[in-house]
């Protein structure tokens, strides 16, 4: 039996592009005849009855502004059974009869519950941190990239004009994915990732390398998720004498924030309809993302068992063109 009605939330750190995701949740679902809800604040929103009917206009105006508009939370209940209850009840109150959870890997892992308890949830893979697995990319993972890249191309003009390295620290939780294309993107001299370990006596010598060369700058991108901060770093690389004077920087939650880029909005709006036309075909279950390029749907279970995004190629090349 297909579903009549159905209900849309953002959960987890929010990513650009995520609004264009609801607008086409909205709009495909009306366009199918469905009855559109949204929830308000993700799981903890759902948990205590967020929920209000969605039109086409309500969705208005929403395409290109980052963050969310329904808003998101991290509701640590919601992963209790009594919190998966209070959200079912909820659900079944308002007369919700699917769900599409717009996230990265920690809400699809809470669609993943709701999946095992019976209810029909099929996931939109949404997160700066790309760290879904059996997707390229995830809705805002661009946007992100840009914003990285943006910001140090900024900080090398000022590196390069006083002979100073920097220690640039980036987002992704444990996923060196931003880090390192961020890196190559950005002709970093290094990205340090969780996925591939260094020591700090091979960063130094990148540092002092650098300096040999004759570069006017130096500048090491810093995955989080590695026991290092980048003021660890700086005393460690400036007590062994790298020659250049070297600074620190957290570019924080700028990463997280900004307008979709055309591809975010572009991407979003495809996964958005065809979450709904999954879940209007009976499916549940599933997520939507982009692999090879196409639209394709991978279990909720395989999307959240964690991996490697770091391709090892892509790696190896960053050294190669740093030198
Ligand atoms: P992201 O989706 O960006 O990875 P989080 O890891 O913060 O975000 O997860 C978002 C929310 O998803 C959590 O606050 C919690 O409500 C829910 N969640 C995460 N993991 C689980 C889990 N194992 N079981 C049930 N719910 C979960
Ligand atoms: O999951 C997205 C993300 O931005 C991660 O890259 C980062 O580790 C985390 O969220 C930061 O969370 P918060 O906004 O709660 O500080």
């Amino acid at each position: 039996m297909t579903i009549r009605s159905l209900a849309v939330l953002t959960s987890g750190g929010d990513a650009p592009g995520m609004n264009a995701a609801v607008r086409a949740v909205v709009r495909r679902g009306l366009d199918l005849g469905i009855e559109t809800f949204g929830i308000e604040g993700g799981y903890l929103g759902l948990m205590n009855g967020n929920i209000r009917r969605l039109g086409r206009r309500e969705v208005g105006g929403i395409l290109g502004r980052g963050g969310t508009v329904l808003g998101t939370a991290r509701a640590p209940e919601f992963k209790t059974e009594a919190g998966q209850n209070r959200a079912i009840h909820q659900m079944a109150k308002h007369g919700v009869e699917g769900l599409v959870v717009i996230g990265g890997n920690g809400s699809q892992s809470g669609a993943q519950a709701l999946i095992k308890r019976g209810f029909p949830v099929v996931g939109i893979a949404s997160t700066i941190d790309n760290d879904l697995v059996g997707f390229d990319i995830t809705i805002g993972v661009d946007t992100a990239l840009n914003t990285i890249v943006q910001a140090i191309d900024r900080i090398r003009d000022t590196a390069t004009s006083h002979n100073r390295a920097f220690v640039v620290e980036v987002m992704g939780r444990d996923c060196g994915y931003l880090g390192l294309v961020a890196g190559i993107a950005s002709g970093a001299e290094l990205a340090i990732v969780p996925e591939v370990p260094v020591t700090i006596e091979e960063v130094v010598e990148v540092v002092r390398n650098a300096y040999a060369q004759g570069k006017p700058h130096c500048i090491i991108v810093l995955s989080e998720g590695l026991e290092w901060t980048p003021q660890y770093l700086c005393d460690r690389i400036g007590a062994d004498a790298s020659g250049f004077e070297i600074r620190p920087i957290v570019l924080g939650h700028i990463q997280r924030g900004g307008s979709p880029t055309v591809f975010d909005r572009i991407m979003a709006t495809r996964l958005g309809a065809a979450a709904v036309e999954a879940l209007v075909a009976g499916k549940t279950g599933v997520v939507v993302g982009i692999a090879n390029g196409h639209v394709a749907e991978v279990p909720t279970a395989t999307a959240i068992a964690g991996g490697n995004k770091v391709d090892p190629e892509l790696y190896r090349l960053a050294g190669v063109l740093a030198r």
